[in-house]
């Protein structure tokens, strides 16, 4: 058999996923393991798993290094790499949102200084309004950023908030919402199509029995 490669995100939300995976009928309980093993195969049902640093899925998925994997809204947002959107699986919830200090006031005559790791969907929000910015990109610890005067906003994640509360910002605006989503490569999604079929059909009824 033709073995399906799926790409998961380490970490938190790849635990949340592949349970997802287990309860859809495609376990391979050697991933279970605890270990630091990143390929885990179940033979006998044909699948390859690995771990991959989510910001990473969707370019093995894009490259065809896996057939199908789950990526955050936001990276596809952000890189826009050629692949099937498949499902919103409903999981890693979160918010792309302007943030600001408390007494931040937003002069439309300026021009806006913006610290951001998003940089695609920062600068498609504000061209979609029309306002002229200036884009810093950070890697990280993007709060910092108005908080020292390096920016006047920050477009960021926000899950709980707590982030933003804990360094005195406050959420603005939301871009828009965030989740985990099943994406496929466009080839294996032609010549692996009913194995991906099957699992997006069997993930969808899952989300549809939790509901
Ligand atoms: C994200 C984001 C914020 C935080 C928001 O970082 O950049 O810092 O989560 O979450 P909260 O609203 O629940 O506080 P993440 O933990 O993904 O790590 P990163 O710094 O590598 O982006």
């Amino acid at each position: 058999m033709n073995m399906l490669n799926i790409a998961l995100p380490k970490g938190r939300l790849g635990d949340r996923v592949y349970a997802m995976f287990a309860a859809a009928g495609f376990e391979c309980p050697d991933i279970l393991e605890e270990n630091r093993k990143l390929v885990f195969e179940n033979p006998a049902l044909g699948l390859r798993y690995f771990w991959v640093k989510p910001s990473d899925v969707a370019v093995y998925v894009e490259r065809g290094a896996a057939d199908v994997g789950v990526a955050g809204k936001d990276i596809l947002l952000e890189y826009a790499p050629e692949v099937y959107e498949l499902l919103d699986l409903k999981v890693g919830k979160c918010r792309m949102a302007v943030a600001a200090k408390h007494d931040f006031y937003d002069d439309q005559r300026r021009t806006l200084h913006v610290a951001t790791k998003f940089t695609k969907i920062a600068s498609d929000y504000y061209a979609s309004l029309g306002r002229d910015i200036d884009i810093i990109h950070l890697n990280g610890s993007i709060e910092l950023a108005p908080i020292l005067g390096l920016s006047d906003v920050i477009v960021d994640i926000v899950e709980t908030g707590t982030t933003l509360k804990e360094n005195d910002l406050l959420p603005m605006e939301t871009i828009v919402p965030i989740s985990a989503r099943l994406i496929a490569n466009k080839a294996a999604f032609k010549f692996k199509n009913a194995q991906i079929e099957t699992i997006r059909e069997r993930m969808q009824a899952l989300l549809e029995e939790k509901e």
